[in-house]
């Protein structure tokens, strides 16, 4: 089993001017593909170790960089395809609509909380909506990757806010940038 990145839905230019062409042409093509590339590596590391082609293995370390580069190759392919061209007033409708408010109170409630978590990430990491068919929609922060996820809960929507997603077109305004994505949300 390998994994693969696959290619934005859209043109790199879609999202502009609230993600430049070329900050998603960087971070689709080098910063995504390169954790496609770390997960592969860390995969084949433990076949060669399992099949006994490699000696020796630090199997908690293969493991650690295997976490980390697996949810960063699942978040950032849910990152590209929930994301569109920006508009104005854009609001979720229907299904969606309904369970944050069921969740959250209300859109603007859900909006502030996601906006803040986003905004507090210490260092690289990511604001992310999950939904478990039992107890609803969460928001927590992720860590880099892959530290602070929640079992049993899907993550559905996600911002990506390594300095790599915006530092380009925001410099060091990470709160520009959150505010601004509100408008490229593919909320269908
Ligand atoms: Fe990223």
């Amino acid at each position: 089993m390998r994994y693969e990145l696959s290619p934005l839905p859209y043109a790199y230019n879609a999202l502009e001017p609230v993600i430049s062409a070329e900050i998603m042409q960087l971070h689709h093509d080098k910063h995504h593909a390169a954790y496609v590339a770390g997960a592969n590596a860390a995969l084949e590391k433990l076949e060669k170790y399992q099949n006994g082609d490699l000696p020796d293995l630090d199997v908690k370390a293969t493991l650690r960089d295997l976490s980390f580069h697996v949810a960063g190759h699942e978040l950032h392919e849910l990152f590209w395809r929930t994301m569109q061209a920006p508009s104005d007033n854009n609001v979720p409708t229907g299904e969606i609509a309904e369970k944050i408010e069921k969740s959250f109170g209300s859109f603007s409630a859900f909006q502030k909380l996601f906006s803040a978590t986003a905004k507090s990430v210490e260092g690289s990491g990511w604001a992310v909506l999950y939904e478990s068919p039992k107890n609803g929609l969460l928001v927590l922060s992720v860590e880099k990757h892959n530290l602070n996820h929640a079992p049993g809960y899907t993550p559905i929507l996600a911002l990506d806010v390594w300095e790599h997603a915006y530092y380009l077109d925001y410099k060091n305004d990470r709160g520009a940038y959150v505010d601004a994505w509100w408008r490229v949300v593919k909320w269908e």
